[in-house]
């Protein structure tokens, strides 16, 4: 507390490197813009070359007078050769990453568990939960030499849920709240911090057959305390939280982001 007259900013990110998996556009964008207005610099991935320019310049345009800057680098995330260059391009530029930010996810099956295609099935896996790993392994060490770091998974509430239509994906996201507590055991004592964050449902394409079915989006906020659906915004700014000073000694967490939903064990009002 004698740091005095000039309040220090505990969500600063300034001299910091985040890069951000899937962040052209919903909560993965969100996370990106924000972590560079508060002073990071970040790396902006999808697999659209064309769109990760545009996000990428867009992010310079509004966030360079609070000392954002971005870089833009296509990637598929289910391909570790394209990992290890996403990976590779960051370090190369900056010769450091803090955050590191699993965000692309995806989720092609809708039906039983038990009639999945092995192939789907795989690449649910692949995509969700080996790809999270592979860069894991890739960006752990250099945070360790460096004094530490943060990464982060964003899961889904539907982890910690039975569901008889995406069940496989919510498995992966189970594994994602097992892999930052096993990466805990794995890194803390090397001051890295591994959490999820677990969203309810929020308004962006991904969830869009949800949230556009007036149906469902009633029946959706009934449960919702809040009484709103989730914003990327409301996401970004845990990550923001977690990435700062003001998330230093949070590691192994599952932070759940749902307006209230989990606290009334979904009842109806
Ligand atoms: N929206 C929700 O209600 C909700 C709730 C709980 C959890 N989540 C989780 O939040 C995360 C982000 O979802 P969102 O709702 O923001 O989705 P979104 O708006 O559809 O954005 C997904 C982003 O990921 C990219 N992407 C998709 N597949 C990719 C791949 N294989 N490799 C690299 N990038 C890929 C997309 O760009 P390209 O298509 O150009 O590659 C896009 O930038 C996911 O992990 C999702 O499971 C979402």
């Amino acid at each position: 507390m004698s740091e005095s007259r000039k309040t220090p900013d505990m969500f600063d990110l300034s001299g910091q490197v985040a890069v951000v998996t899937g962040s052209t556009k919903g909560i993965g964008k969100a996370i990106a813009a924000r972590m560079a207005q508060h002073g990071a610099k970040v790396v902006v991935s999808s697999r659209k070359a064309d769109v990760v320019e545009a996000v990428t310049a867009e992010i310079n345009r509004d966030f360079a007078a609070n000392g954002g800057e971005a870089i833009g680098v296509p990637a598929n995330i289910g391909r570790r050769p394209e990992c290890e260059a996403l990976v590779a391009a960051a370090m190369d530029k900056w010769g450091q990453i803090d955050t590191f930010v699993a965000n692309a996810a995806i989720n092609p099956y809708y039906g039983p568990l038990h009639e999945i295609p092995e192939e789907a099935f795989a690449k649910i896996m692949s995509t969700n939960v080996q790809s999270p790993i592979w860069f894991s392994g890739l960006v752990c060490p250099q945070m360790a030499a460096r004094g530490g770091g943060n990464f982060i998974v964003i899961s889904s509430i539907g982890g910690a849920y039975g569901d008889p239509k995406i069940g496989a994906y919510c498995l992966s996201k189970a594994a994602d709240m097992q892999l930052v507590r096993n990466m805990t055991v794995e890194w803390g004592s090397a001051n890295i911090r591994a959490n999820c964050v677990a969203p309810a449902l929020v308004k962006t394409d991904f969830a869009r057959a949800l949230w556009e079915n007036p149906v469902r989006h009633e029946t959706a906020l009934m449960t919702y305390p809040l009484k709103r659906l989730g914003d990327p915004d409301d996401i970004a700014g845990i990550a923001v939280m977690l990435a700062s000073r003001a998330g230093q000694w949070i590691c192994g967490q599952t932070l759940i982001v749902d307006g209230g939903m989990m606290a009334g064990a979904g009842r109806f009002e």
